[in-house]
């Protein structure tokens, strides 16, 4: 890709702005970004702010994408919930969407007269991986009048075949409010799990039928885990996302998702926090509350780094035929069901 040089005045404030924004945030363990690093991202965040004016785009960025996307490009990032409905409700002609490819999808259910461009195009997620329509649909098969509930880690065609979508921020007061006794919930099958723990410690309890699989981030943190930063943090709060195995959920101090767990550090006083979930989260926190301290030891979406300023900056200037989301409008139609179904029942 040719990039004409950029003025260096102009490169050197970009840098000093990125430098404010991630001075405190780790590269990795133990090592912050430096001036060097935000020069570097410098000559693309500043191409690709003029850009996205110029062509009248607004980009969204997932918490767990990189922290030069979140805090560098993004006129918006946050957890699923939050970008859906900041990509339902944009009047941007372009929606840039730096996540996984589900993500980018529900976008365009939610407003599909807009071009949604993917920069890391049909990046996986082992969750919306998990599970086909035509498995969801024999489950139907086999559970007659039981209400489908579906993740929205989840394909278009997935989200078609169901009653209702949940997100991990909504997932718990969505599937208590519904009357039935027994629900199907697919992809997650540990959220499946916590989810029916949490029924019934809240007194409405319900068979949860599941099938799908787990995120290959979350499943793989353990009790042990939380026990041992414990063992070296005694005053740590724990923090972890409804995704992992309901054994670290009993051991956390707060179960919630991306934002839920954001909230959380907001309104503690508490100064240092383990956190069993992905980097990007940690970064963002680490680039907001510079006087906290997050532990965080691994649990890393390789899916969600495949999002890079070169690849945002390439799909902005001409996106590549499999980095624009393309959806029948009979599978757009009978996905928004769901999802409008989610916005109703979460207000
Ligand atoms: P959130 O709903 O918390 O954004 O989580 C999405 C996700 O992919 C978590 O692994
Ligand atoms: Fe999917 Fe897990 Fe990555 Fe989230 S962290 S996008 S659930 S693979």
């Amino acid at each position: 890709m040719f990039l004409p040089p950029l003025d260096e005045a102009v490169l050197q404030q970009e840098a000093h702005r990125l430098y404010g924004l991630l001075n405190s945030v780790s590269r990795s363990q133990g090592v912050k970004w430096t001036l060097e690093d935000c020069l570097q991202a410098a000559s693309y965040t500043a191409r690709i702010n003029q850009l996205k004016k110029e062509k009248d785009a607004v980009i969204l960025a997932h918490s767990y994408t990189v922290p030069e996307l979140v805090c560098g490009v993004a006129d918006f990032s946050g957890d699923s919930y939050a970008l859906s409905r900041q990509a339902a409700q944009t009047a941007a002609g372009t929606i840039i969407f730096a996540g996984v490819w589900f993500m980018a999808e529900t976008a365009k259910i939610l407003n599909p007269s807009k071009q949604v461009i993917a920069p890391a195009g049909r990046a996986g997620c082992t969750l919306a991986d998990g599970i086909t329509a035509q498995e969801v649909r024999a489950l139907k098969r086999a559970h007659p009048h039981v209400p489908v509930l579906c993740y929205v880690n989840s394909t278009a065609e997935v989200k078609a075949e169901s009653d209702v979508c949940v997100t991990s921020g909504n997932v718990f007061d969505i599937a208590a409010a519904l009357p039935q006794r027994e629900l199907i919930f697919v992809p997650d099958l540990l959220m499946a799990q916590n989810l029916e723990i949490e029924l019934k410690r809240r007194g409405t309890p319900k068979k949860i039928i599941s099938a799908g699989s787990s995120c290959c981030v979350h499943a793989r943190y353990t009790p042990q885990d939380a026990a041992e930063l414990r063992r070296q943090y005694p005053h740590i709060k724990i923090l972890a996302h409804p995704e992992c195995r309901p054994e670290v959920c009993a051991a956390a101090d707060y179960v919630g998702s991306t934002k839920g767990m954001q909230d959380y550090v907001a309104a503690s006083s508490d100064k240092l926090f383990g956190l069993l979930t992905e980097q990007g989260l940690v970064n963002r926190l680490e680039a907001q509350y510079k006087d906290k301290k997050f532990i965080w030891s691994f649990g890393v979406c390789s899916y969600m780094k495949e999002n890079t300023l070169q690849n945002t900056l390439q799909a902005l200037m001409q996106p590549l035929p499999e980095q624009v989301v393309a959806l029948s409008p009979e599978v757009i139609a009978r996905a928004r069901k769901s999802l409008d179904k989610m916005f109703e029942l979460a207000k």
